[in-house]
């Protein structure tokens, strides 16, 4: 490698590092949204602050010494040699052990804080399923089965329980809660609540293939009244077709090939959990593991090809050009 491709290999490194994770509004440290995301905030200020306390302490001192110290034009030979300072050894020993033990004692109060649960029961049960690449959120209670947006009420007790269906995924939404792995053979608990209504943008946060950045998500964080309404709705089965051309969808979909991995309540397309539940796609904002917005064109161009919108996905299938518009026309109505 010479020194100029090192160099773009070293920007793009850099350039990689400092977008990660930072998907505009999702930033936790000025736009929390949570008791959880708060208390990882004001931990992260108060070690940035003495992090950039003692950087310019020390790189003041080593510029001022630098300086202080530099060799004069009349200068010869070696300067005084010296060894040790003893008030100096225990000073420098002293505040970096006081310091580390601050931040060892203000982080266990962070980690309690947001580890145990709000008392008293759940008020929403949400089970988390990571698959490659998209999110299944279940609620048992409910018995409602959606994709890529978890709907909560605001200012609810919302207890999680994260499962994979094949390999290692993380749970995170910055500004709700911290990240949880999804681990396959392994169910994990978390808990959040968010403080205000909003969208809160979540992403997969452990390397799991080709798709792992579009493995996005939303929490929706609604008032108790649209919850309801959700749930309402969520829990119909899917409404009948009623044009013709919708017809000719339902058909197409029932009978075809999207029924192998689609579930679709009521409308006997129960294909159990491989790909998102379809019942209700028209009541979500984005599709395809939240990697674009829902709207006839993305859709159109998914059903044609989704390997151009989200190369590496396991759906494989095109529908052919002379279906797509009935394909889509029955797709509208599950609202
Ligand atoms: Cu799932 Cu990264």
């Amino acid at each position: 490698m010479n020194r100029f491709t090192s160099l773009k290999v070293f920007s793009a490194v850099i350039l990689l590092v400092s977008l990660s994770g930072c998907g505009g509004s999702a930033n936790f440290v000025s736009n929390s949204a949570s008791m959880i995301s708060d208390q990882e905030s004001s931990l992260f200020r108060l070690l940035l602050i003495l992090a950039g306390v003692v950087f310019i302490i020390v790189e003041g001192g080593i510029i001022y010494a630098v300086w202080r110290y530099r060799r004069r034009r009349n200068d010869t030979g070696e300067p005084r040699q010296v060894y040790g300072n003893v008030p100096l050894e225990v000073v420098w020993t002293v505040i970096p052990v006081i310091l580390v033990l601050i931040l060892f004692i203000v982080m266990l109060n962070t980690m309690n804080a947001v580890a145990a649960p709000p008392a008293g029961p759940a008020d929403v049960t949400v089970t988390v399923v990571g698959h490659r690449w998209w999110w299944e959120f279940d609620y048992p209670d409910l018995g409602i089965t959606t994709a890529n947006e978890m709907v909560i009420p605001a200012n609810a007790n919302v207890k999680l329980t994260l499962k994979s269906v094949d390999v290692i995924h993380s749970f995170w939404v910055p500004q709700l809660a911290g990240k949880t792995d999804v681990v396959p053979g392994q169910i994990n608990t978390m808990w959040l609540t968010a403080k205000r209504a909003g969208d809160f943008n979540g992403q997969c946060a452990e390397f799991c293939g080709i798709e792992h950045a579009l493995m996005r998500f939303k929490v929706v964080a609604v008032d108790k009244t649209a919850f309801d309404q959700w749930v309402t709705n969520q829990k119909k089965p899917a409404p009948a077709a009623q044009t013709d051309l919708e017809m000719q969808g339902q058909n197409l979909v029932i009978k075809g090939a999207c029924v192998g991995c689609h579930t679709i309540g009521g409308a006997s397309a129960q294909g159990g959990k491989v790909g998102p539940n379809l019942t209700h796609l028209y009541s979500r904002s984005t599709f395809a593991g939240g990697a674009y917005p829902l709207n006839d064109t993305n859709l159109t161009n998914w059903l044609k090809d989704t390997q151009s919108l989200k190369p590496g996905n396991l759906m494989t299938m095109h529908v052919p050009d002379k279906d797509i518009q009935a394909v889509l026309a029955y797709l509208k109505t599950l609202k």
